[in-house]
């Protein structure tokens, strides 16, 4: 049985007085929360505050990125062992915004994975297709080749380790969630493909959807036989709506 997963990604959301705030709803609704996992992964600089707001709570937190370097000479990255200095047990890779804003390859992410996993991190990697792939019948093609990328680089005993998240960027931040079916659909293929590797770790491995899951469609998306849990960013905002979305998975 896979434990659901809710993450919270912040994005470059947010001010000091403003996650203290949220950190501290969260807190307040832990309570309603049983047996999903749950995490929220904050812009770097407020990592510290998190830890110390979190520390001790059912919340785990994480990174949006991470370096393939563990130190040195890289002006304005972030290495694992740094993120694993402040607490992170999560790290985001792959995001849709990373591989289209910052020219991420599928082989870069790859190694990303890799040194998130080094370091001790459970790397989150984010799969998912464009709107045109979609609409040119490339989903699967375009889901598959993110993904091996990653087997290839790793090894499948690895990437069992972290976490997949199925993000359709069509889906992200638009308010047009991925209907039931389109999302089953893409998860149980992601699976497919990590069987044709090994079963068990297919079996085991946590895919999350994300694409504007919020409060009203958690519930269904999380029923879905593959869909075992959610990458939020929108409704992570608000305490209420995270911990809705949270309750919904310990459902
Ligand atoms: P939204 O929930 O705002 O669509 O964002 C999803 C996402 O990109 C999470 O990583």
């Amino acid at each position: 049985m896979r434990q659901p997963l809710v993450a919270g990604n912040w994005k470059m959301n947010g001010s000091r007085a403003g996650i203290a705030e949220l950190l501290s709803g969260l807190k307040a609704g832990i309570g309603q929360v049983t047996a999903a996992e749950v995490a929220v992964c904050a812009p770097a600089i407020y990592i510290s505050d998190v830890q110390q707001q979190l520390e001790g709570s059912a919340f785990k937190w994480g990174g949006q990125d991470v370096s393939v370097h563990t130190s040195g000479a890289y002006t304005g990255e972030i290495a694992g062992p740094m993120l694993r200095d402040f607490g992170c047990h999560f790290v985001i890779v792959g995001h849709s915004e990373r591989r289209a804003y910052h020219a991420e390859s599928d082989e870069l992410v790859a190694q990303k994975f890799a040194a998130a996993w080094a370091a001790g991190l459970v790397p989150i990697l984010c799969l998912g297709e464009t709107l045109d792939e979609r609409e040119q019948g490339a989903t699967e093609s375009v889901v598959a080749r993110q993904l091996d990328a990653v087997i290839a680089q790793c090894g499948i005993d690895t990437v069992g380790e972290g976490v997949i998240a199925y993000e359709p960027v069509w889906a992200i931040g638009t308010g047009r969630t991925a209907s039931l079916d389109q999302a089953q659909q893409v998860h149980a293929f992601i699976r497919g493909r990590l069987a044709q590797s090994n079963q068990s770790v297919a079996d085991g491995l946590r895919i999350l959807y994300g694409g504007s899951m919020n409060p009203k469609n958690a519930a269904d998306l999380l029923a879905q036989p593959d869909i075992d849990g959610g990458l939020i960013g929108g409704a992570s905002l608000k305490s209420d709506d995270f911990l809705a979305v949270c309750a919904a998975a310990s459902d």
